[in-house]
């Protein structure tokens, strides 16, 4: 399948997206996770283009959107999404963030909540870091700049995947290997600042009242299964489903699982809003 890959002038950043689907259909928006690219959501791309606008975006200073990343953090994150949006003409749109696209995805429906229309929140969570988690990126900076990113990117994917995928998903878990030795040091760094500084969002997710589906994969060690049901307690009216055989990645990992739910979730808000 060729998705077709496009460029567009936001702010003076290039954003790079991928765009499917007719122009006149609901618009679904997916923001990745740190440090990947569009591409990682071209199954869900593939499944839904038929019924939806479907959008993928390179997030600033990610994949091929070359942009400033020095005083990168969520609002900025959230705030590009919104001149993206205007810039490609929707107003509106259901967005499917993974990990820190669900950071940016949860600060942007309680900036701008008239802009989001439901949310799919993928293997994230609502707290901060906490201060050893902050040290702890400290730390890996600290090797990258001494010694590059070889041994971030393979130290990484232990932790994305779960150990299934690890022996039997091979070309996923090389494709994220790659993905991060291809993204810019600057922009491994700002990006680990920016997600170590990032506020919480849980004390204002009862101010969501749109549809809200939460996945998460069964042994993601990221941003766990207990994460996941904070969210939905805070979230009223918010389902929680568990993707077997799946960690940090579970769009990448099971994703005949991901996209059934994903397309239940879509299904059954179809039936209660006219507007999707
Ligand atoms: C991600 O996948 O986006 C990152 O794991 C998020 C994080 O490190 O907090």
């Amino acid at each position: 399948m060729k998705l077709k890959e496009k460029d567009i002038l936001v702010d003076g950043i290039n954003i790079s997206y991928i765009e499917e689907g007719e122009a006149e259909a609901a618009v679904i928006i997916f923001i990745h996770g740190f440090p990947f690219n569009k591409w990682k959501w071209e199954n869900q791309i593939g499944l839904l283009k038929e019924r939806y606008r479907v959008i993928a975006y390179d997030v600033r200073g990610h994949g091929e959107s070359i942009a400033n990343t020095a005083q990168m953090n969520m609002n900025q994150l959230s705030d590009d999404l919104f001149s993206f949006m205007d810039a490609i003409g929707v107003e509106s749109a259901i967005i499917c963030g993974l990990s820190m696209g669900g950071y940016i995805a949860l600060s942007s429906v309680l900036s701008q909540p008239a802009r989001i229309e439901a949310l799919i929140l993928c293997d994230t969570q609502c707290g901060a870091d906490s201060d050893q988690a902050r040290t702890k990126r400290m730390d890996v900076i600290e090797s990258i700049q001494k010694n590059g990113l070889s041994q971030y990117a393979h130290d990484s994917v232990q932790k994305l995947f779960c150990e299934a995928s690890l022996m039997d998903k091979l070309n996923e878990v090389s494709s994220i290997e790659q993905t991060i030795l291809h993204t810019s040091v600057e922009t491994i760094v700002n990006t680990l600042k920016a997600l170590a500084a990032r506020k919480e969002t849980c004390s204002r997710l009862n101010q969501i009242n749109i549809p809200v589906m939460i996945l998460v994969g069964e042994s993601d060690q990221i941003t766990p299964l207990e994460a996941a049901q904070k969210m939905q307690d805070l979230i009223t009216g918010s389902s929680l489903q568990v993707i077997e055989k799946a960690g940090h990645l579970s769009n990448l990992e099971n994703p005949a699982s991901f996209n059934g739910y994903l397309q239940g979730f879509l299904t059954s808000i179809q039936q209660i809003s006219t507007r999707l």
